[in-house]
């Protein structure tokens, strides 16, 4: 079935769970708990493709209602635990989960607990979980330590753990691969995105082995995922005690998911990648010189995209996705810091003119 037939997304249906209903673990009886997350844009992006020499698309995942894609697995995750009856629900969260799950609990209606690594937590994001009212802690440890916790607390009392371990965020998620499908009428061939706790690239490939199997697309894009060359256990094959990036949503040194990310990439014929600080915040400029604002996990996919094509990876004419999996917003910090910051002039035509170089 042709994916322009309006065989995937249920149209005039907002939110993933209403689009996608028929291929979700929902029923009638599931309440839906959305914020109208997905049908996020796939933007084209002129000056990638003509560096790179393929079709590269942007997934504008940044654009989700809580600025990033972890909305699509929440919207799922806690419509699950209000069908089943919680009345709690706890992460761990380098920020963006934590967000998202502030936001859709509060909705809900359910108490929102999270455990945030110490002092590495964008402001944007520590700031919407508590506006949406969360229960706050910052542990003095990593994010691998919080994720440890969250499952013993998840394990010894009622609360529902609503990180991507919950299998239901992994199912919201796969959702994206869907709206890719649809937008380009076929997989890509090339699909790069970031890689933490990996979560991500195990819905993305779930998504599109479904999407193949359903007809909607004949082949699978090779699956590249990138992470920060400080905080890289899968490629290292090991765990990284103290891993650290400027990334920080992919500080990460022990990816829960790990075992899906290596799937996704071994059977796709891809690979799980690493990239530098600096080839991340040279990415995240780059994107914003091109009127796109995301955070600097985000811009790992571009610099991946990079670097494949200076391997030789990226075959000419070939079309390729990247996913931009968080808004800009988040942590401006990063845009401050490479700016000059605006100089004060009095309120005059003439010496505004003149600073601004239009006299
Ligand atoms: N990009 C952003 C903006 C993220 O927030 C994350 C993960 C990733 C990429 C990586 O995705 O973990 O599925 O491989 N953030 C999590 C959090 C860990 O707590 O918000 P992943």
């Amino acid at each position: 079935m042709s994916p322009n037939s309006g065989a995937l997304a249920v149209a005039g249906r907002r939110g993933v769970i209403r689009r996608y209903f028929e291929h979700l673990p929902v029923t009638e009886k599931t309440p839906i708990v959305t914020l109208d997350e997905g049908d996020t844009p796939l933007i084209f992006s002129e000056r990638l493709s003509q560096e790179v020499g393929a079709g590269v698309w942007l997934k504008y995942e940044g654009l989700n209602p809580t600025g990033s894609f972890k909305d699509r697995g929440m919207t799922l995750a806690i419509s699950k635990a209000l069908e089943e009856g919680s009345k709690a629900v706890v992460c761990a969260s380098t920020g963006n989960t934590s967000a998202s799950a502030a936001a859709y609990a509060a909705r809900a209606g359910l108490i929102c607990a999270v455990l945030i690594p110490e002092g590495n937590v964008a402001l944007g994001k520590l700031a919407q979980a508590l506006a949406h009212g969360a229960r706050v802690v910052e542990i003095e440890g990593n994010f691998d330590h919080a994720l440890t916790l969250t499952k013993e607390m998840a394990q010894s009392r009622p609360v529902t753990l609503v990180n991507s371990i919950n299998g239901f965020r992994v199912e919201g998620q796969k959702t994206a691969a869907y709206e890719v499908v649809e937008a380009l009428g076929s997989a890509p061939d090339l699909h790069v995105m970031p890689v933490g706790n990996a979560g991500n690239i195990t819905a993305y490939w779930r998504g599109y082995r479904e999407a193949a199997a359903k007809g909607w697309c004949d082949f699978l894009p090779r699956m590249f995922g990138f992470q920060a060359e400080g905080a890289n256990p899968i490629v290292r094959g090991h765990r990284v005690e103290d891993p650290r990036t400027v990334a920080t949503a992919i500080r990460i040194g022990n990816p829960a998911s790990w075992g899906g990310a290596v799937e996704a990439a071994d059977a796709s014929k891809g690979q799980i990648r690493s990239v530098r600080d600096k080839e991340i915040l040279e990415a995240y400029r780059s994107l914003a010189a091109e009127g796109i604002y995301v955070e600097l996990a985000s811009a790992a996919s571009v610099a991946g995209l990079r670097q494949l094509a200076s391997e030789g990876l990226v075959v000419p004419g070939c079309r390729v996705v990247c996913i931009l999996t968080g808004h800009g917003l988040k942590d401006p910090e990063w845009a401050l810091a490479g700016a000059p910051r605006p100089r004060r002039v009095p309120a005059a035509i003439e010496p505004i003119l003149e600073h601004l170089e239009l006299a």
